[in-house]
């Protein structure tokens, strides 16, 4: 194992009815709440309401910011920061999915800051501290809800990046497997296939004697992909939606990753795909991934067995190595597919036409992935591979 440190301040409140928790949580940091949610979803389910009606038994004077788009745009974070400065903010409720979080994250460390908030996001400013948020989680997927991540496009530039920061952890997250049954089909499945993408991730790193890490990655990748079929059959399932909630904040929440760094460069290839074509994230990956995995596959046999035989029951008898991985390969594009989800650059109506662009912008920071370092040639054929 890499030597770690490991902390998580994030207070994780899951369960029915938790949303109450809210007139205990926000008194802590002040009555100056701006609520930021997206583009309608908590007004149709009746969230807003009830939320509303918690800040209002806080006793806190309430502002907006709505209309967060999915791949949250650094104008709306720039909004944000705006009215937190003007109107003296002094806690930020996150209420929504991984976008809603993101642009919280991104105003609240932007409210502590004089410059523009990109400076944040590109990591010319590394921010010193940020105004405290907490968060009513709406959809399955990110984790963001339990990490110090966020990923902000800038649609004037097309570029979409990751960043991270200790003052971003949420102060406290609100989990209700009730308040994700509206989320459509498709976006469940998007959730699913984020969440078994950073399981990956994780899954693939250059460190030994990771054994106790590699099986709690396939603790998580065997009870999604057990529960993930019947709960897209079942959308308002309670435990079904309560597995896969817990899963996704499980995926990426830092407890996976102790003791050795993920290799994340089908996430640096995806966010190069969503910055110039606004897809969601979890469609690009469900189409990267597999071809990044056989891109691999020689450094990777070992997990990639393991991987196989354990998670997706191939049976290696009379196989040579190379057959077992991409058999378990295969049975990971099934299953995908199975659920609804893309399996090519296509089913965007994305053509050959943009692959250099997209290639030079996830390599804006040199070669990238901690399991095989990719150059812009391995891009350039994991994306025209995808195609
Ligand atoms: O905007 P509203 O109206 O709320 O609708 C959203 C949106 O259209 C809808 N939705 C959310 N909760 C719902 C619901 N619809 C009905 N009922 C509900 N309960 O779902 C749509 C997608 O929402 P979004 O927040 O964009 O999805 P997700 O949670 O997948 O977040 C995606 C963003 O997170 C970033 C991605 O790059 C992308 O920008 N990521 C963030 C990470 C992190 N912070 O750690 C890691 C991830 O790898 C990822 O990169
Ligand atoms: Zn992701």
């Amino acid at each position: 194992m890499d030597n770690f440190i490991f902390q998580n301040p994030t207070k994780l409140i899951f369960g029915r009815n938790q949303v109450e928790q809210l007139q205990k949580e926000v008194p802590q940091y002040g009555t100056r709440v701006l609520l930021v949610y997206g583009g309608g979803s908590i007004k149709r389910n009746g969230l807003y309401d009830t939320i509303l009606e918690q800040l209002t038994h806080c006793g806190a004077e309430v502002f907006e910011l709505a209309g967060v788009e999915p791949n949250p745009r650094l104008s709306t974070v720039q909004k944000g920061v705006e009215i937190c400065k003007a109107e003296n903010i002094e806690f930020i409720l996150a209420v929504g999915g991984g976008s809603v979080l993101d642009c919280t994250k991104a105003i609240a460390a932007g409210a502590h800051y004089d410059g523009d908030a990109w400076d944040i996001v590109t990591r010319k400013h590394i921010p010193t501290s940020a105004l405290p948020f907490g968060t009513v989680l709406t959809l399955a997927a990110t984790g963001s809800e339990m990490n110090s991540g966020s990923v902000i496009t800038n649609w004037e530039t097309k570029e979409k990046y990751g960043w991270g920061s200790p003052h971003v952890y949420p102060k406290f997250s609100i989990l209700d497997p009730v308040n994700t049954f509206s989320v459509p089909k498709d976006h469940t499945v998007y959730g699913v296939v984020d969440m078994m993408t950073h399981v990956f991730e994780q899954y693939f790193h250059p460190t030994s004697n990771t054994q106790l890490q590699e099986r709690m990655c396939e603790a998580v990748l065997l009870t999604v992909i057990e529960a993930a079929p019947k709960l897209i059959e079942d959308l308002e399932n309670f435990e079904l939606r309560e597995t896969i909630l817990y899963s996704g904040t499980i995926a990426l929440n830092g407890f996976l990753q102790m003791g050795a760094r993920g290799d994340w460069a089908s996430h640096n290839i995806e966010h190069s795909i969503s910055a110039v074509y606004d897809i969601p994230h979890a469609g690009g990956l469900a189409i990267i991934y597999p071809q990044w995995l056989r891109h691999v596959k020689e450094t990777g046999l070992r997990k990639l067995n393991q991987l196989a035989v354990r998670v997706w029951n191939v049976d290696p008898t009379d196989k040579t190595e190379l057959e077992v991985a991409e058999e378990g390969i295969q049975k990971l594009e099934q299953f995908w597919q199975s659920l609804g989800a893309p399996s090519h650059l296509k089913d965007y109506s994305i053509d050959n036409t943009n692959i250099e662009l997209m290639a030079d912008k996830a390599m804006v920071n040199g070669p990238f992935g901690n399991f095989k370092k990719l150059s812009k040639e391995d891009v350039v054929e994991i994306l025209t591979k995808s195609l």
